[in-house]
């Protein structure tokens, strides 16, 4: 493996939480690194710390005492600021979660969250970011984008929501998306069909997954 392909590269990272006056350790010392392009799977039991990390890697859980080294490409996310970590976060390194619910604004049309992540990073015009939207939704297989930009979320099914969800991770290219537990809350065959969106995704934009599950199943699947 050469140095410059290395795209992320964890080194003896330890999370603990601060409860009282007491230090509960949940992570102790993972290393693992991801190669521009790859996709990498972490697989372990409920509450064993996967989401803690990604919370970690996205720069999400101040709250807690994390120590050892975050390099991507090169830069240790540990010792960003919190306005650093704006400029990375949704643009070099986007996330997926298991609940599209809870990361979709119920109160904003799909389109307007889709156009506003746009110009948080790009300096892109109103026609410009909802021809993206429009894209986007019909590269992760979603059928009258069009109007689907005029629906609130509780407007579509689960299996559509996580598509929207991938298409929002998406929107700048994202040179890494963790992708945590992203298929538990669905049924097996939507289940089939998202892991494969994530595949292709991961070979035409050259997206690195880090793919995250408690189900060995779904690991093989991907
Ligand atoms: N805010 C918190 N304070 C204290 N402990 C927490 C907090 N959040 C999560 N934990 C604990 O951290 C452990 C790992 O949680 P998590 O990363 O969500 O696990 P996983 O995603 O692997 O199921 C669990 O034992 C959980 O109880
Ligand atoms: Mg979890």
């Amino acid at each position: 493996m050469k140095e410059q392909d290395v795209l992320l590269d964890v080194k003896q990272l330890s999370i603990a939480f601060q409860q009282k006056k007491q230090k509960v350790p949940i992570v102790h010392h993972i290393s693992f690194s991801i190669q521009k392009g790859e996709t990498l799977g972490i697989v372990g039991e409920s509450g064993c710390g996967k989401s803690i990390t990604s919370m970690s890697l996205m720069g999400l859980n101040q709250q807690t005492d994390t120590k050892g080294e975050i390099q991507f490409e090169g830069q240790n996310l540990l010792s960003l600021s919190e306005k650093q970590w704006r400029e990375i976060r949704g643009n070099d390194i986007s996330m997926i979660f298991q609940e599209p619910m809870t990361s979709l604004n119920p109160l904003m049309t799909i389109g307007k969250q889709m156009t506003e992540a746009l110009f948080t990073h790009q300096a892109i015009g109103q026609k410009e970011a909802k021809a993206k939207a429009v894209d986007l939704l019909q590269t992760v297989g979603l059928k009258q984008a069009e109007s689907l930009l005029k629906k609130y979320p509780h407007e579509l099914s689960g299996g559509m929501r996580q598509r929207v969800m991938i298409a929002m991770a998406m929107l700048c290219h994202p040179k890494l998306m963790i992708a945590d537990e992203p298929t538990t809350a669905l049924d097996v065959t939507i289940q089939a069909q998202i892991l494969r969106l994530l595949k292709k995704l991961n070979e035409e934009m050259d997206t690195a997954i880090l793919f995250i599950t408690h189900d060995l199943g779904v690991v093989r699947q991907i």
